[in-house]
């Protein structure tokens, strides 16, 4: 006889893939923030892309952290690859009227291309500071590249910023009688993301409070938030190689060999930098040390300048006293 039936699941995260883990903690992990990054081209353009994995983590210095995934074939994706090679960014907080832009946002164009142009959204000066703002948006921070570090087997770059200064609109952000910022909440109307959905911010919760506090009315109603209908996974996965397709056969390997091949480049930079005799290098032998891997990186005729930037900018984090 059965007393007692748990209906509950217990998910061993041992038995599942990466991709099954993702949907399961991005299902989970529910709202996230989301920062809708512009970064510099380097060609006079903008790049805008959103990114979830994101929130803020320290005080002082001031420090936001956002997670990049890798594109399909392996490269960075601009927005790392932006902020490696230039450093300044601009984070965005969407509000829940930019649902579709965002979601289009998120498309990849090829590198280069403005999501800006492609979308119609309008820039405006980010008082001193030399990237611009969305013309349309509530809150947004300067920043700049503070470290990124590489984390997991994919990799995934985990990009801190360093905030230089912050916009509010005045509909968001005023000063009380005291001189103290304070932010509303209902009007900044922070988008959040689901797993393959977009939340808009519910009723406010006041813990002591006898009964939910009424909303304020919202610059964009609630009911704007649609969700979005062809889900899409966000870290993209290897796609399925179908067996019988000798053309998708030969580009999984390919793949595959330039994978391989990162992951052995840097398996030779670690060693060659992480290597005892280090410590007595000498000015000259670092420099040569910084050609030979821009040669090597660069006769791998698939990496592009991206990637150099980022490894060498890994490199001089991480090891700065060889650098200079
Ligand atoms: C709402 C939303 C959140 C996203 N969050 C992330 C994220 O946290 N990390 C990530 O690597 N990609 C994320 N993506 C996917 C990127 O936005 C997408 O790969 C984009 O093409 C990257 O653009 P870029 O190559 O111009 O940087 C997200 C997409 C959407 C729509």
């Amino acid at each position: 006889m059965i007393l007692y039936k748990e209906f509950s699941m217990l998910v061993d995260f041992n038995a599942l893939s990466p991709s099954q883990i993702y949907f399961a903690m991005s299902q989970t992990i529910t709202p996230r923030p989301i920062a809708w990054i512009l970064s510099d081209n380097g060609d006079g353009g903008f790049n805008l892309a959103p990114f979830s994995y994101f929130n803020g983590v320290c005080s002082d210095p001031p420090l936001i952290m956002f997670s990049v995934g890798a594109k399909r074939d392996g490269a960075p994706k601009d927005t790392r690859a932006n902020i490696a090679l230039r450093s300044n960014f601009v984070v965005h907080i969407p509000h829940s009227g930019q649902v579709e832009a965002v979601e289009k946002s998120g498309d990849a164009l090829p590198p280069g291309e403005s999501e800006l142009t492609a979308l119609g959204l309008e820039t405006v000066p980010f008082g001193g500071f030399p990237l611009p703002r969305l013309r349309d948006c509530r809150a947004a921070f300067a920043c700049e590249l503070y470290r990124m570090d590489l984390i997991g087997n994919a990799p995934q770059a985990i990009i801190y910023g360093r905030i230089r200064s912050m916009w509010l609109d005045d509909a968001v952000g005023a000063h009380d009688a005291k001189g103290r910022l304070s932010v509303d909440a209902t009007a900044l109307d922070a988008l959040g993301r689901l797993g393959n959905e977009y939340s808009a911010l519910g009723p406010l919760l006041r813990p002591g409070a006898s009964a939910p506090a009424a909303p304020k009315p919202a610059p964009t109603p609630a009911a704007a938030v649609k969700p979005v209908p062809a889900p899409k996974p966000v870290m993209e996965e290897e796609p399925p190689v179908d067996p019988n397709d000798p053309k998708a056969v030969r580009r999984a390997k390919r793949r595959q060999h330039k994978k391989a091949h990162l992951s052995d480049l840097r398996h030779q930079i670690d060693m060659v930098l992480g290597g005892p005799d280090y410590a007595q290098t000498s000015y000259e032998k670092r420099q040569e040390l910084a050609e030979w891997l821009m040669d090597k990186l660069q006769r791998a005729k698939w990496v592009d300048e991206h990637v150099i930037a980022t490894e060498l900018y890994l490199l001089r984090h991480d090891h700065p006293e060889r650098f200079h």
